[in-house]
């Protein structure tokens, strides 16, 4: 019987070329039929390859899950960002290629940047999801988040309801 490792990592500037390709794929996934394709396109091509080149050049990395080596998702986090919010960190973004998801990569991911942000001493931490992204909000709720606030972002002419979700 052989085995398939699965790896998390931290990702390298040599990574930005693959990083660019799974946000694509997982982006046009999550968000098609939700953000106006001319917008959600121009999103996706403002991040090529040289944004995650210049993120990793400033400093920036992302978690990476390997299966059999080949990297399925990604997870970034960092300072909470909405200072109000009394929280330590903030999961910026967490997404899986397509044929990645449902067999329990993002908890892994979730549960690492988790672990990596408690070792930075954050206290508690959240995740900001479309309201709309409703498989995105019921993983937040499976993995024990809590609807903190509510917000409004406006995108290609509309207005999207985005849902904080925190641990404390
Ligand atoms: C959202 C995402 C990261 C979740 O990762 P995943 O690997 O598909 O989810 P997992 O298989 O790890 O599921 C973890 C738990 O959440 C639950 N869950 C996941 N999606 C769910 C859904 N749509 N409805 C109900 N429960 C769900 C699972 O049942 C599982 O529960 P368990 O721990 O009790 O078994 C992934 O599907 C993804 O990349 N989606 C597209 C991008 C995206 O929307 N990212 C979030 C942006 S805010």
């Amino acid at each position: 019987m052989s085995t398939v490792p699965i790896d998390i990592r931290i990702s390298t500037r040599a990574d930005a070329a693959t990083l660019t390709c799974l946000h694509q794929d997982a982006w046009r996934y999550a968000y098609r039929g939700i953000i106006p394709a001319v917008t959600l396109e121009k999103m996706i091509q403002r991040r090529d390859v040289r944004w995650w080149e210049r993120m990793h050049r400033v400093g920036g990395q992302a978690l990476l899950l390997e299966f059999d080596h080949e990297v399925a998702g990604y997870a970034t986090f960092g300072p909470n960002r909405v200072r109000k919010l009394a929280l330590g960190g903030e999961i910026y973004e967490l997404y899986l290629k397509p044929q990645y998801q449902g067999v329990g990569f993002g908890k892994r991911l979730f549960k690492e940047a988790r672990r990596r942000m408690r070792e930075r001493g954050y206290t508690g931490h959240l995740v900001w999801s479309l309201g709309a992204n409703e498989s995105a909000c019921r993983f937040y709720e499976a993995l024990g988040g809590k609807e903190h606030a509510r917000t409004i972002e406006a995108l290609g002419g509309l207005k999207f309801e985005k849902i904080a979700f925190v641990w404390r």
